[in-house]
């Protein structure tokens, strides 16, 4: 739940991680059944931790997309009920945007040109937050995304589901610099995993057995690799292109770097959880930009930055007229 500012009021998270660990990945289904049974009472603890009476609200904000198609209907059905039965405005919102948008809740006085990062389960997507609100991508990737690059990983590696947070925990006692994967490019400013994950699965291969240590370096190899594929394409958005490839920069304030003008630079989504992300991209873009990643419960799919979302598309354009869709396949806006 979020006020005005935007400020943060209470992000109740309810993680389906245990219900799809058995089956190494989400099964689509069991997800929006979790999602049916769970909606209502994770509503109800967000009004009480925020000290919130239903009276008080004064809109309701929803994920349209993209996303899994069973659990966004079962959300955008909810968030249509309640504003219906409370006479509320009721605004569908991208949860990619959200994932820039939560950086707000960083700092409220955060306003764009930004340049942003958003890596998660299903998007690897370089985007510029222009001046005029809206979300331009620059850059996405060819093949998986970051996420899933470390989710498969994982599976090869054999840790368990999420394959994210594994890795990131076993890299902790691993060497980076044991294994040196390729470091995937493709074309302009896209991202490209599915290289280093074969990378990678060659190497399990060639090994008849891996002993802890083994396994703990290819971890850290492994993502060492995608963190280093993501931050260079970062970097190369801020940097002129001598072969000037890239668009033009807009007019606006700060920074001239080759996709345009800004003075932020935000990482967010599920991946912006990674230790190693978010350490390195201190010490590389740091003193390039200001540079915000939201706290860890922030860059997981939550509802704080839906609620972010919500206030902003309600000052651009106003409520949706219901009902409306969900969309699966929705980009940034
Ligand atoms: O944004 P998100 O919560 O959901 C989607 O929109 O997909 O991102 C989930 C992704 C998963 O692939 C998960 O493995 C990854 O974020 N993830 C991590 C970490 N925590 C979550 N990846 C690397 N390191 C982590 N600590
Ligand atoms: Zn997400």
């Amino acid at each position: 739940m979020v006020g005005d500012g935007p400020r943060l009021l209470s992000n109740v998270i309810r993680s389906q991680d245990a219900l799809h660990a058995p089956y190494g990945g989400v099964v689509p289904e069991l997800a929006a059944r979790a999602h049916l049974q769970t909606l209502v009472p994770v509503i109800e603890r967000a009004l009480e931790e925020a000290g919130t009476r239903w009276e008080q609200i004064d809109a309701v904000g929803v994920t349209r997309g993209p996303g899994l198609i069973g659990c966004l209907l079962v959300g955008v059905n909810l968030g249509q009920a309640i504003a219906w039965a409370r006479g509320l405005p009721v605004i569908g919102v991208s949860h990619l945007a959200a994932h820039v948008y939560a950086a707000l809740l960083e700092d409220e006085q955060l306003r764009p040109p930004v340049l942003g990062l958003v890596v998660s389960g299903g998007h690897s997507d370089l985007i510029r937050w222009q001046a005029n609100g809206e979300i331009a991508v620059i850059g996405r990737t060819r093949d998986d995304a970051a996420g899933e690059a470390f989710d498969k990983g994982a599976r090869i590696l054999g840790l368990p589901f999420p394959g994210g947070p594994a890795i990131d925990k076993l890299a902790a006692s691993g060497d980076p610099k044991a294994v040196a994967f390729p470091r995937p490019r493709a074309p302009g400013l896209d991202f490209s995993f599915s290289g280093v994950k074969t990378a990678l699965l060659y190497e399990v291969r060639k090994r008849k057995t891996i002993s802890e240590q083994e396994r703990a370096d290819l971890a850290a190899s492994y993502q060492e690799a995608i963190v280093d594929a993501l931050l260079q394409r970062v970097e190369a958005a801020i940097f002129p292109s001598p072969s000037g490839q890239f668009p033009p920069p807009l007019a606006g304030e700060g920074r001239v770097g080759a996709v345009g003008s800004w003075q932020t630079i935000v990482i967010g989504g599920g991946v912006a959880r990674n230790r190693r992300l978010r350490e390195v991209a201190q010490a590389r873009l740091g003193h390039l930009a200001r540079l915000i990643i939201p706290a860890p419960e922030l860059c997981t799919d939550n509802a704080a930055m839906i609620g972010v979302a919500a206030l902003i598309e309600w000052d651009r354009r106003g409520p949706d007229p219901a009902p409306f869709d969900a969309d699966p396949s929705l980009g940034f806006g």
